[in-house]
């Protein structure tokens, strides 16, 4: 059984939600939702725009407070962690976040260090390592004293996730870490996930690329209208009818002959469609 797998039998997993409903005032977005992050592994959310992705992620974050249910992590309430406390053990990144006027990328990244920081434990040299890796990890070094505002989307995108990084959490939390990038760099992106997997880090990213999200999903999580309709291994997961169902796009699944892993192939611009 390969590496990650045999984890995945063992760990329990940290991250669980369970009967959760969630919303923004009277409009419900998510009811009655469970989900189990498996530890130490790479999952990725898909499905279509506005089905709560986004949503779910910061309620697994405990950006957005439950109107039901619960989120536990290591069997705990999150609302029973304190503020620095959670941002210890989970990070996340936020699909459009915006930068405070002049912010250069050093001191953005900087930020993500906030929660290792006390009155008592001032900037530390670990703190500078923690920045310097994450910059470096997301290819940002280069752009350290430009204003964030500044910067093109793709390389925004990169910075944010060095800060994610910097904040050095065992459970990252990345929302379309890759939509804005090109195809080598949303490969790099992907590539670093798997390597923090790798290390023992567990992954939570929503992507909309779905080729490249079954590569690279060791855990697969369908959304639609709210719910998650589809979990498991994306090769055993995914078929025709799903992503039909899902995205009402008449398309055709292959094995990707490089992977092993599931294509999509929309029928829309060949012979084929109907
Ligand atoms: N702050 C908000 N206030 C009110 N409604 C919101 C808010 N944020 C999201 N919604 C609504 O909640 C629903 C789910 O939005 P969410 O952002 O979770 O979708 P998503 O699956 O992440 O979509 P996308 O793929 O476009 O990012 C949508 O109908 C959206 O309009
Ligand atoms: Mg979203």
């Amino acid at each position: 059984m390969p590496e990650a797998e045999l984890r995945a039998a063992t760990a329990a997993p940290r991250l669980t939600a369970e009967r959760l409903s969630l919303g923004y005032g009277a409009r419900a977005v998510v009811s009655d939702l469970a989900i189990a992050v498996p530890t130490g592994l790479m999952t990725v959310i898909v499905g279509p725009n506005a089905c709560g992705k986004s949503t779910l992620l910061r309620a697994l974050a405990r950006l957005l407070p439950p109107t039901a249910g619960t989120v536990q992590l290591d069997g705990r309430d999150l609302s029973s962690y304190g503020g620095k406390e959670l941002a210890r053990e989970l990070a996340l990144l936020p699909q459009s976040p915006t930068a405070p006027d002049g912010m250069t990328v050093a001191d953005l990244v900087a930020r993500g260090r906030y929660p290792h920081q006390s009155l008592l434990r001032q900037w530390s040299s670990r703190d500078q390592e923690a920045v310097d890796a994450a910059m470096t990890a997301a290819d940002v070094t280069a752009l350290a004293e430009r204003p964030v505002r500044e910067l093109s989307g793709g390389q925004r995108q990169r910075v944010w996730l060095a800060m994610a990084l910097a904040q050095d959490t065992d459970v990252l939390l990345l929302d379309e870490p890759t939509t804005y990038l090109d195809i080598s760099h949303q490969v790099e992106v992907l590539e670093l996930a798997r390597r923090l997997r790798k290390g023992g880090r567990t992954v939570v990213a929503v992507l909309h690329e779905l080729n490249l999200a079954f590569r690279y999903a060791d855990h697969l999580v369908v959304m639609r209208d709210g719910a998650v309709v589809a979990t498991g291994d994306p090769r055993t997961v995914v078929t025709a009818e799903l992503v039909e169902e899902v995205y009402d796009l008449p398309c055709r699944v292959i094995t990707d002959p490089l992977s092993g892993t599931p294509l999509v192939l929309p029928l829309a611009g060949t012979g084929e469609a109907r």
